[in-house]
């Protein structure tokens, strides 16, 4: 098994290993006081994982209670959210007792918000099952809702006591959500490992799982490594945001129906490697490598949105400042730098 330890304000561990949830009740109660917990869920993980990590949990000795919400971002709001209030204010859930996150990005946000509202705050354990989830969103501590205006905008920076991640549970996703995931892998080997992209790009979306328990560790270890340095997101954790300015733009441009946000933000990482080329900030190899290995993953390097649409809904980014931008770039792969503009040299770096 790997193990990758997250030193944050609250430490924690990183288990890797195929196979691990059908062992999750002992790790948990490792981590855990009491013997009772709720899991939270959609309805897609539910009927192929919950049987099993239920099975598991009570093995170990819990008292399992269950949420079960329908999939999708727009189950990710303040209604299901009190759904769950009222859930586990129904069941007696204590202070003392623990939330389980059992499935992709969005019921670790939403599961990781409850936990740091819920009674003032209570542990939980994320148990990703999707490539994003695994690589990116369990770990890290940002727990969120959207509002009707706007993604995550309502949240709290809430650690979780274990993050157990199995790879074998990414054989029941479609390729375009393990595509979709996979272009934050690409962003983790571009801002901080050539190691990490040369592995990536060395499989496509046909064989990716042949080295995805060391893609996962690799992915994971870089965002441990972040976080540790920068946990509320103050300086150097905005380089995860590489492709993500231009991305949530195009999200939010096509009204969040047209790009997933995997492929908005491989679009985005093309876009803002492009122009780094022309301004001489980033060498042309990199951006041919970077190119080949979105579209082994089946991403869009572009959209058809003009620059003039795009640029404007890059300044609502939430890590953008009040006159000026941080953009992410990479000067080659592996190595990034913020670069603090003004919207107006941005706007003029993008259209160059
Ligand atoms: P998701 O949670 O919606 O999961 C995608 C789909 O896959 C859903 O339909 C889900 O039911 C299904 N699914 C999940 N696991 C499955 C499995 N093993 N087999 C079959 N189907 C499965 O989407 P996501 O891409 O995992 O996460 C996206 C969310 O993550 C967004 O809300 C985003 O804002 C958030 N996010 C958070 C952070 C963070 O740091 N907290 C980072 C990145 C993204
Ligand atoms: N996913 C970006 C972050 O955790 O900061």
């Amino acid at each position: 098994m790997k193990k990758i330890a997250v030193k944050a304000s609250k430490p924690y561990e990183v288990l890797i290993e195929q196979g691990l949830l059908s062992e999750c009740g002992r790790l948990v109660s490792e981590v855990t006081k009491t013997k009772f917990t709720a899991v939270i869920t959609d309805d897609n993980v539910d009927a192929i994982y919950s049987e099993r990590v239920i099975s598991s949990l009570e093995a170990a000795g819990f008292r399992v209670v269950k949420f079960v919400f329908p999939h999708g971002e727009k189950s990710k709001c303040s209604d299901t959210l009190n759904s769950i209030y009222g859930f586990l204010a129904e069941n007696g859930i204590t202070r003392a007792d623990s939330l389980i996150a059992l499935g992709g990005g969005v019921v670790g946000d939403i599961t990781g918000y409850a936990a740091a509202t819920f009674l003032r705050g209570l542990s939980f354990i994320q148990i990703p099952t999707t490539l994003l989830a695994q690589i990116d969103s369990s770990v890290g501590g940002k727990t969120a809702i959207d509002l009707p205006c706007g993604k995550n905008l309502v949240g709290a920076f809430k650690q979780p006591e274990l993050v157990i991640c199995d790879p074998l549970t990414l054989k029941t996703l479609s390729p375009e959500i393990v595509s979709d995931g996979m272009a934050e892998a690409i962003k983790y080997g571009m801002i901080r490992s050539s190691e990490l992209f040369e592995l990536i790009a060395s499989h496509s979306i046909e064989d990716y799982f042949d080295d995805i328990d060391d893609i996962i560790c690799s992915c994971v270890s870089i965002k441990r490594d972040v976080v540790e340095n920068d946990e509320f997101d103050r300086g150097e954790r905005m380089l995860l945001n590489f492709g993500h300015t231009l991305g949530h733009a195009v999200e939010s441009y096509y009204n969040y129906e047209t790009y997933t946000h995997g492929n908005a933000v491989a679009a985005g990482m093309h876009m803002i490697t492009e122009q780094a080329v022309k301004s001489g900030e980033c060498d042309r190899e990199s951006l041919e490598k970077l190119d080949a290995v979105i579209t082994s993953y089946r991403l869009p390097l572009t959209v058809d949105a003009p620059y003039s649409g795009l640029i404007p809904l890059c300044s609502k980014d939430k890590k953008c400042e009040s006159t000026s931008i941080n953009a992410i770039i990479c000067s080659s792969i592996g190595t990034s730098f913020i670069k603090k503009m003004p919207f107006e040299d941005f706007r003029a770096f993008m259209e160059a």
